[in-house]
């Protein structure tokens, strides 16, 4: 009733819904979030892996377990603060009974997360970040990044990525709490299964087993690719865990919402691509690879108050930006400023204001 009242207005006043202006992260004060569930966040990161080529190259597959794990990191560019701030690169192996199911050594590796040069020269990007999995004799070489902070509340996490190659790997990019006890994991997940349709996506908000060891069918989904779109396309993908529920996108376009055990708790960031022999991953062939691969990683985390006051200028930050919808992928847009804050006067007055965020919610 609101919007609509605001949309008459709107009507009467005659205001056009006009781009909001690209600003800096620096001159944002939070975060509106637009999807299934709206949010403001109060921070933004993004890593874009589009302009590294040089610093990027393939190594070389490391066969020995120790020296797998051992291994250094493959390009300085994983020795920048801007990498080392965030993210850290696994090199643990599931020898202590990670999954009951898996028949096979896996084993994380620094190695396995590089910068590859596109050699197309015809096309862009310029490069991007790979994770690779690789099945060798005796065990399975494996990547994952994982945040350095395990105190995420409320995400939303978008990649512009790609899974490819052989049959018997998993990637994902999710949300995680750890837990000994497997019923008090939280955990919302993307998960693509090489063995699968290549339109199938996995969206779960683990455990997704129930207490008999039955599937759930409440926590998780099989979604469908939208707009004939396979997983080794590159495509955005979206995760939303707000409050209620956590909500899976592709290229925007809303593709699952499970709120059945969504993670309360704060968690952990991590992307990878692995296999263990088990169930859910199945075998890879000997001598044969997967990969993830991301142009770019985006993260809007941590909630604050909805901005009740705003029509008002009483919002508790004072400059609103939001990414969605920002011409350029990566800057966000500046929605509005009360003046006073980190950011510019940008609009001015409770009309201007309430109409911005009502015409940019429905945009
Ligand atoms: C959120 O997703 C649920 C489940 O698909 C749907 O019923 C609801 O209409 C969606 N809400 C919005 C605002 O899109
Ligand atoms: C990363 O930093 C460490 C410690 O300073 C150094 O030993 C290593 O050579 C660096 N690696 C790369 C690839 O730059
Ligand atoms: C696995 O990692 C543990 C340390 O966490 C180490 O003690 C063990 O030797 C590793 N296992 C293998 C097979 O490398
Ligand atoms: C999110 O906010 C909480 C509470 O203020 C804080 O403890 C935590 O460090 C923040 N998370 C990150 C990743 O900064
Ligand atoms: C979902 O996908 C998994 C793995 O591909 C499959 O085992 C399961 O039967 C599917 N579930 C449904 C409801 O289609
Ligand atoms: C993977 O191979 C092992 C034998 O190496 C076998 O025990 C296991 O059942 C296989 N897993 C699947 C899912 O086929």
């Amino acid at each position: 009733m609101e919007i609509l009242s605001l949309l008459l207005l709107g009507g009467v006043v005659g205001v056009n819904a006009q781009q909001a202006p690209l600003t800096e992260d620096s001159r944002c004060g939070c975060y509106l979030m637009k999807g299934n569930e709206t949010a403001y966040f109060k921070e933004h990161r993004f890593f874009d892996f589009r302009n590294h080529h040089h610093h990027a190259s393939v190594p070389p597959v490391i066969t020995e377990v120790k020296d797998t794990s051992d291994a250094p990191i493959t390009s300085p560019f994983f020795n920048s603060t801007e990498w080392t701030d965030f993210w850290m690169i696994s090199n643990w192996n599931n020898s202590h009974g990670i999954r009951e199911d898996s028949t096979l050594l896996m084993v994380n590796s620094p190695n396995n997360v590089y910068l590859e040069a596109n050699h197309d020269a015809d096309s862009s990007p310029k490069s991007w970040l790979s994770l690779r999995t690789e099945r060798l004799q005796k065990f399975q070489t494996t990547a994952e990044i994982e945040s350095l902070s395990a105190k995420f509340k409320f995400v939303s996490i978008r990649m512009l990525a790609r899974t490819i190659g052989a049959r018997g790997a998993i990637t994902a990019m999710f949300t995680y709490r750890h837990s000994e006890d497997y019923y008090q994991v939280q955990e919302s997940d993307l998960e693509i299964r090489t063995s699968d349709p290549k339109n199938v996506i996995h969206c779960t908000n683990q455990p997704s087993l129930d207490s008999e060891g039955d599937v759930e069918v409440r926590a998780s989904k099989n979604a469908t690719m939208p707009n004939g779109l396979e997983w080794s396309d590159w495509a955005v993908h979206r995760l939303d865990w707000t409050p209620r529920s956590t909500t899976w996108y592709v290229n925007d376009i809303q593709v699952a919402n499970i709120e059945f055990q969504t993670p309360k708790d704060v968690s952990n960031i991590i992307l990878n691509a692995w296999s263990d022999g088990g169930e859910w991953t199945g075998n890879m062939t000997v001598g044969e690879s997967a990969y993830l691969q991301l142009q770019w990683f985006e993260i809007l985390y941590n909630t604050t108050e909805p901005e009740k006051r705003q029509e008002q200028g009483q919002g508790v930050c004072h400059s609103v930006c939001s990414v969605d919808g920002s011409p350029e992928v990566g800057r966000p847009v500046m929605l509005w400023s009360n003046g006073g804050g980190r950011g510019a006067g940008v609009f001015t007055g409770w009309v201007p204001v309430m109409m911005a965020t009502v015409l940019f919610l429905l945009a």
